[in-house]
């Protein structure tokens, strides 16, 4: 979730009518303040679409930040996603430690490919062969830096015993006006 706050006190200023453009950036820059906590942006709403129920991975042979590509939704070879367990409790993450997810490859930005982009040191993946986006996997892929304006697609995982089944897909799949079944 984010709150923006916009200092508009220079604006109301009757003496100052017309701030000028390096204080304005100057006061701009103290008093825009952008927060992301994975517990908040996880009670937003987030729209779902189901998909068929596969399985995709064991809990058991699931090795922190080792990246699984799989194909989803089922039978399309275009979109692929990634598994990964990140090793710290993630928005949207399952299992004990919340931290198992998984997510598109595919740039939002121009559909730049992603595969083997994982970074475990940020838990990100980019940066984007293509401009350089990068993505944050434990606050639902929201960019972190580049091109990109949309959060990567996240999976809708779901766990059974010691299997990891994908459900759906959060998110808009680069080049799709409706995510492709
Ligand atoms: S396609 Fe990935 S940053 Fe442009």
């Amino acid at each position: 979730m984010s709150n923006i706050e916009i200092n508009t006190e220079s604006i109301k200023d009757s003496n100052h009518t017309c701030t000028s453009r390096r204080h304005f950036l100057l006061a701009g820059a103290s008093t825009i303040i952008l927060t992301t906590v994975p517990g908040i942006a996880g009670a937003m709403k987030l729209q779902v679409k189901d998909y068929p129920r596969i399985k995709i991975g064991s809990v058991s042979t699931l090795k922190q930040d080792e990246a699984v590509d799989f194909m989803y939704p089922p039978e399309n070879p275009v979109s692929t996603f990634v598994l990964v367990k990140l090793g710290e409790a993630a928005g949207g993450g399952v299992g004990k430690d919340k931290d198992i997810v998984a997510f598109s490859n595919l740039c939002t930005h121009m559909g730049g490919p992603l595969n083997g982009t994982y970074k475990p040191k940020h838990k990100a993946m980019g940066p984007c062969p293509l401009h350089l986006t990068t993505f944050d996997l434990s606050r639902h892929g929201m960019v972190i830096s580049g091109h990109a304006t949309e959060s990567l697609p996240q999976a809708r995982l779901e766990i059974v015993g010691d299997n990891i089944y994908v459900t759906g897909i959060m998110g808009l799949i680069y080049g799709h006006t409706s995510n492709i079944s």
